[in-house]
């Protein structure tokens, strides 16, 4: 990676500041002063910032299943149980993204901050798939095609999802936004209230057998599979978008 973000990465400085120590000839690579912060650097070189070497922290990403009644910030103001408290880790782990307390299922921590950015931003588009019990029950064949097409919210209409009913009143929903309360609003637009809401998979990642409040480290292979998720989705949509068989990326149906 760019010298740059690798000294951001251990935790050096901020990207910017870490390009001001390199501009001033304070890093070294493999024992020689470098002035490029482009310079691609990685695991197999010695790093050094005014002569002392840099280690980068080992990267972590954890998958918990949240119980309900657990908030997903690393920290909480009002003393409630947070999604960290429950991962052992000696890092400092942060959420990637948000689930309701009342939201239960798979929720990712991680070290990596560039990580948990590009899984959360809305370019990147990773798919999460929800299961939904609903009141009243079952949902109209109406009302679904409504959530699939997308329904309009008060910060916009949602993008085309993937909804089925496997059981009356029972949903499984895979979305690639991430917007607040997004599945309980989407479905109160089309008459429905939630009574249950867990997620079961986030990107190519699922829950499996994971029990409530328990946790599991990621392999590093799980890692690379999420960290090319996004890039992933995003370039196989825009190949179908480009094949004209669509009539717009943005407001495609699935
Ligand atoms: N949609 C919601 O409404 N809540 C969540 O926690 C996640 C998705």
């Amino acid at each position: 990676m760019r010298l740059a973000k690798y000294l951001a990465h251990a935790g050096v400085a901020s990207r910017r500041a870490a390009e001001g120590l390199v501009a001033q000839g304070r890093v070294a690579v493999d024992g020689a002063v470098v002035t490029d912060p482009a310079r691609d650097v990685g695991d197999d070189h010695a790093v050094a910032v005014d002569g002392r070497a840099v280690t980068p922290e080992g990267r972590e990403l954890h998958m918990l299943n949240k119980p309900p009644g657990v908030v997903s910030t690393a920290r909480d103001t009002h003393g409630r149980s947070t999604v960290t408290d429950l991962v052992p880790s000696a890092r400092r782990l942060y959420p990637v993204g948000r689930l309701d307390a009342d939201t239960t299922g798979l929720i990712l921590l991680t070290n990596d901050g560039e990580l948990a950015n590009r899984l959360t931003h809305p370019r990147y588009e990773v798919e999460k798939l929800y299961r939904v019990e609903l009141d009243p029950r079952p949902v109209s064949e109406p009302a679904l095609q409504a959530l699939r097409d997308g329904v309009r919210l008060d910060d916009g209409p949602t993008l085309p999802a993937r909804v089925n009913q496997p059981a009356p009143g029972v949903l499984e929903m895979t979305l690639r936004e991430g917007r607040k309360r997004q599945v309980r609003r989407m479905c109160e637009a089309v008459g429905h209230r939630v009574v249950a809401l867990r997620r079961v998979a986030f990107g190519p990642l699922e829950l499996g057998r994971l029990g409530e409040g328990e946790s599991r480290r990621l392999s590093d292979d799980e890692l690379e599979r999420l960290r090319h998720a996004g890039e992933a989705a995003k370039a196989g949509r825009s190949a179908r978008a480009g094949g004209g068989a669509t009539p717009s990326a943005g407001r495609r149906r699935w």
